[in-house]
């Protein structure tokens, strides 16, 4: 991105006054988050901390997202919003109560996942060793609406959980660069499986179910 005049363009509401190449800017809407992730992912130098305070920013409204929350009874669906340019994948994850992911890690990418809907536990842990051994659990926190995360693979690996039993959640998560697999680990060994990834619907059509094709989560 530019310095301060390639995001002037916007007319999104800034947080603080005088703010600097730093200010945070604050989308009105989902559409606009996406305009300025377009922005800030054009340039090859991306500052996470800046997306973080942007994507936080946004305040969550069910009526812009509602058409890409798609959930299914049995686990957790990636709903895919916008392919950022090539840049970044920007999707909706929907948590039904007690659905949770693999410990997993992000393929060499940026992760971004902020909570629309309800809350979702996250917890944290380290590469595995080589000897097969539990894996060690660095810390875990539970994700409050609006909040959002940052994970890469230098900070570890992570599980993402709806813990609630009565409500369901829903998440934005963005990726960047994007990528279709990743790996799992057995949480009591530490071994580690490559997984493919696919959208259970894309701009907010249900996807086709291809034959042999597995789900994960990222
Ligand atoms: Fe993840």
């Amino acid at each position: 991105m530019g310095g301060k005049g390639a995001v002037s363009y916007f007319p999104f509401q800034e947080k603080e006054c005088n703010m600097d190449r730093t200010e945070v800017l604050k989308p009105q809407t989902l559409n606009e988050l996406i305009q300025i992730l377009h922005e800030i992912f054009s340039s090859d130098k991306v500052n996470t901390e800046e997306v973080q305070n942007i994507v936080e920013s946004y305040e969550s409204n069910p009526r812009e997202w509602m058409k890409y929350a798609k959930f299914d009874q049995y686990r957790y669906t990636r709903n895919l919003v916008d392919k950022g340019n090539g840049k970044f994948n920007l999707m909706i994850l929907c948590w039904g109560e007690g659905h949770g992911s693999s410990i997993h890690d992000h393929t060499n990418s940026h992760c971004f996942l902020k909570i629309l809907q309800g809350s979702l536990k996250e917890t944290l842990y380290d590469w595995p060793q080589e000897n097969e051994s539990e894996m060690v659990k660095k810390s875990e926190d539970v994700l409050k609406l609006n909040q959002c995360a940052y994970i890469n693979d230098s900070i570890g690996l992570h599980r993402v959980e709806n813990t609630s039993h009565t409500e369901p959640a829903v998440s934005l998560h963005l990726y960047s660069p994007p990528f279709n697999q990743c790996h799992t680990f057995d949480q009591r060994t530490g071994h580690k499986n490559v997984v493919k990834m696919t959208f259970w619907s894309k701009y907010g059509d249900r996807t086709p179910f291809a034959i042999g094709q597995s789900q994960e989560n990222n």
